[in-house]
């Protein structure tokens, strides 16, 4: 049998912990990087308990500058991080009473690591919050920035990945920001969960102190406190929000990757991105890789993981703090590192893409975009539309056969389908006439997109997470 424990709550215990159950045990290789909102979370603690006097103000000053010393310590990489001490929150402790001496032991009065580290996690997931946000907003502009070059562009509009009708670039880019933009709105509404402060539920009960709770909300600059205190330190749902946020938003990544993967294939040959955003084959010279978008689409499966990971993690856990949920810190660390990865990576790299217009005007000339077009002429002509369907659908077979684009045709020979074609048809069988006249509200006509520019960047003034 080895000798006592010597850890921090070693006095009821007989021997000291088992080596390997040790490591197993220890978070403190993943937890460290709550250190900044964990020193933020202590120094409130010991001024709130300063203010009820369960600290006298000359301990309390000595263990703020003791809290100091130790983040210059792990700044300075010369904290003595010991994984023997567990986690972050039993290292920060134990070298403050090396520091502070006995007045070191008096600050965990009134709280618990079980509200600790619920209240590290809410202030580390705001923060990155706050610096997802503008990046996402970085890729907004970036995507506006090419909906402005390529107002009137014109290429083809897919459906079944088949052409469908002409559009402009611009208005596809405007989708994509349409996308963005509702994902910030779930990141804003995120936000609001987990801007509430589990301090003073201590270890699941609440305290027997009088607590400062709105204190020690203010000092954080939370919005509240918990209602609950099983439910502050037991729930970890806005981590799941988050987590929920990434997937959407990497549904939407993966997607415009993916276009942009299919957009820089020969076959299409639509964009060109820089040659600094790809890489080449090792025996293949000719190639030039779509690296980035194939990683952001492959990174949406760790995201997807995640937000699994922690719904099963929170399944069926019972009230309250469970040692599961120390488990919850890598799911949700990860996503965040992807999350501001991916879109650094798409705001800095779609400025520079490359439009070859000629291209998409060519692609979007095969598969007789315009036969809509030339329905709507005959309805206005008092065809019914159904009639008007078919009778484009004839006509559209006769091209197919002829090897001819719709506009190709004579007023002649579009006649043998339908007395009511006339010369004027040639206005509605082009590309361009075909895309002005897409003008209802969010259309595709370079007028709908100048205007939707204008409402987007509107959009963006008023829009702010934090
Ligand atoms: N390292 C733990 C976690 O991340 C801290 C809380 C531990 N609480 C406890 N009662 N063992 O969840």
């Amino acid at each position: 049998m080895k000798e006592k424990s010597t850890k921090p709550w070693g006095g009821r215990f007989s021997e000291a912990t088992d080596e390997f159950v040790e490591q197993f045990n220890a978070s403190v290789g993943f937890d460290q990087r709550l250190y900044r909102q964990d020193i933020l979370v202590s120094r409130a603690h010991a001024r709130m308990l300063a203010r009820i006097g369960v600290l006298d103000d000359r301990d309390c000053d000595k263990l703020l500058q003791a809290l100091d010393t130790i983040s210059a310590e792990i700044e300075s990489g010369t904290f003595p991080w010991d994984s023997a001490l567990e986690d972050l929150h039993m290292n920060i402790e134990s070298r403050l009473v090396e520091l502070a001496g006995d007045v070191g032991k008096r600050l965990h009065a009134g709280r618990s690591r079980n509200d600790q580290v619920v209240t590290d996690v809410r202030l580390y997931l705001r923060d990155a919050i706050d610096e997802i946000d503008p990046q996402l907003e970085k890729l907004q502009l970036a995507i506006i920035t090419l909906a402005e070059r390529e107002v009137d562009t014109i290429m083809p509009g897919f459906t079944h990945l088949q052409v469908a009708q002409a559009i402009t670039f611009g208005h596809h880019m405007l989708a994509w920001f349409e996308m963005i933009h509702r994902d910030r709105a779930r990141l804003s509404r995120c936000r609001e969960g987990v801007n509430v402060s589990p301090l003073g539920a201590a270890a699941l009960a609440g305290s027997g102190f009088p607590l400062d709770q709105e204190y020690v909300a203010q000092q954080l600059q939370f919005e509240k406190s918990c209602d609950n205190s099983l439910d502050a330190v037991s729930d970890r749902d806005f981590a799941i929000e988050f987590c929920a946020f990434a997937a959407i938003l990497f549904m939407h990544l993966s997607r415009i990757a993916e276009e942009l993967v299919l957009w820089t294939s020969a076959q299409f040959n639509f964009v060109e991105l820089p040659d600094r955003f790809c890489t080449g084959s090792s025996i293949m010279p000719q190639k030039k890789n779509p690296d980035v978008p194939e990683l952001v689409r492959g990174k949406s499966a760790r995201v997807y993981a995640n937000l699994f990971a922690l719904l099963t993690l929170m399944k069926s856990q019972p009230l309250a703090y469970n040692k599961d949920n120390q488990e919850d810190k890598e799911p949700l660390f990860d996503t965040i590192d992807t999350v501001n990865d991916c879109v650094i990576a798409f705001a800095n790299m779609l400025p520079h893409l490359q439009v070859n217009r000629d291209q998409l005007l060519a692609a979007a000339q095969l598969g007789h975009a315009t036969a809509t077009d030339l329905a709507d002429y005959l309805v206005r002509k008092e065809v019914p539309f159904r009639d008007a369907h078919e009778i484009v659908g004839r006509v559209v077979q006769y091209a197919l056969a002829k090897r001819k684009r719709l506009d190709e045709l004579s007023v002649q020979e579009l006649q043998n389908f339908s007395p009511q074609i006339e010369e004027d048809v040639f206005d509605i069988l082009s590309l361009q006439g075909s895309v002005n006249s897409k003008n209802t509200y969010g259309g595709t006509s370079p007028q709908q997109v100048a205007a939707q520019i204008k409402r987007a960047h509107q959009r963006l003034k008023e829009f702010g997470v934090s």
